[in-house]
């Protein structure tokens, strides 16, 4: 990768989210997209976020970055100590893109279909950057190079439409990396890629953090990304972290049953294998008209009484660092209970970064 300045190694950039609560009023009624969200991720490190569709991980991120303007929202989400969520639009703005960078799902949706790519990164960096426009001509021209784009002096004069999937990804991540973000929030970046692509763009990803120090978020669904990735899982349900730990926890010593379902039939996740998140019996219930108790109640082999009557608090068991939202986690020992779900798919394609995971 080439020698662009990088961001001082010395300063451990944290984004610490707490209690972030994110609500819209529709004509149906209150939608409780996030109820209560804490998590944090520092310089250099992954956070890995998984969870059902419909769990909050996408309204989080967008909240953070003050892109749900319909929303009610409350909390603090500190980031290099100032709280994100009481910036003005104009701060804001300042701070996307400049010091926190979103990759999405489809890169068409961020990338502008009458401009050149390269005009399109060199605006990024002039936004934030006073430079000539040959200059940062230049500077997209190199970043595209970085990112493994062929020939791309001329490639940079490409429409999007000109670009494939995968090169179009890449030159989303040329757009994130044009300000040397803090912090890349990646929105399941590789879900549209084929396998070959999608494993290059995420040794591209931590190749990128290696070097910059990047603290980056990774939202998907595939477990191997998670498994070779990320430092610390959030697992999301409902609109809350149910379970918080460091990876090899999450994956050797769950201790929330929805964590275990969502891994439960994963006996290659500890070796890296692509997988997609189990399916569990049942369905994820409305934001609108949540049920007493546990969330997860109506769908958990272990529900007892209480938890048809009190929502469990996120709190400290097992491991250190760890956290479950369970009334019954601290009898989540490994072992215990055996398997909770009938896994109903497997896929077993192996996949080499993942193997590389730290
Ligand atoms: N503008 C909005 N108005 C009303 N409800 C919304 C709005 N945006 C999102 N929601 C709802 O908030 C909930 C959380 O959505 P979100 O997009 O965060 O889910 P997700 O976890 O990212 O799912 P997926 O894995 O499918 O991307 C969903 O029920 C969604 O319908
Ligand atoms: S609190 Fe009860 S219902 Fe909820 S996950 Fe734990 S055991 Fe299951
Ligand atoms: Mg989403």
């Amino acid at each position: 990768m080439s020698a662009q300045a990088g961001w001082p190694a010395s300063e451990p950039v944290t984004l610490a989210v707490e209690g972030l609560h994110v609500s819209f009023r529709t004509p149906d009624g209150i939608v409780r997209a996030v109820r209560g969200a804490s998590f944090e991720v520092q310089a250099g490190a992954t956070l890995g976020i998984v969870g059902e569709s419909g769990s909050g991980k996408s309204v989080s991120m967008l909240t953070l970055l003050g892109l749900t303007s319909a929303a009610e929202v409350s909390g603090t989400a500190l980031f290099r100590g100032r709280d994100l969520l009481a910036m003005s639009e104009d701060e804001l703005r300042r701070v996307r893109g400049a010091q926190i960078s979103m990759i999405f799902q489809d890169p068409l949706t961020s990338l502008h279909p009458h401009y050149r790519i390269g005009r399109q990164i060199a605006e990024a960096v002039r936004a934030h950057e006073k430079i000539s426009r040959a200059a940062a001509r230049s500077q997209a021209v190199e970043l595209l190079g970085t990112v493994g784009i062929p020939r791309a002096s001329q490639r940079a004069d490409d429409y999007p439409h000109q670009f494939s999937g995968g090169m179009r990804q890449r030159a989303m991540i040329a757009m994130a990396l044009a300000l040397r973000p803090a912090l890349i929030i990646a929105d399941e970046p590789t879900t549209a890629l084929d396998a070959t692509v999608e494993v290059q763009i995420l040794q591209l990803l931590q190749q990128v953090q290696r070097e910059y120090q990047t603290a980056l978020i990774m939202i998907t669904h595939d477990l191997g990304v998670i498994a070779g990735m990320a430092d610390t899982v959030t697992v999301m349900y409902a609109g809350r972290p149910v379970e918080i730990a460091d990876r090899r926890t999450i994956y050797r010593s769950p201790r929330h049953p929805y964590t275990r379902g969502l891994l439960g039939s994963v006996p290659g996740a500890r070796g890296a294998i692509k997988q997609r998140l189990t399916p569990i019996p049942g369905q994820p219930p409305s934001l609108i008209r949540l049920p007493r108790g546990c969330p997860f109640h109506p769908r958990c082999p272990l529900a007892m009484q209480h938890c048809r009557e009190e929502e469990p608090p996120l709190l400290e068991v097992g491991a250190p660092g760890q956290r479950s939202a369970c009334w019954r986690a601290a009898e989540l020992d490994e072992g215990e209970h055996g398997l909770l779900f009938v896994p109903q798919q497997m896929s077993g394609e192996v996949s080499d970064v993942r193997e590389g995971g730290r």
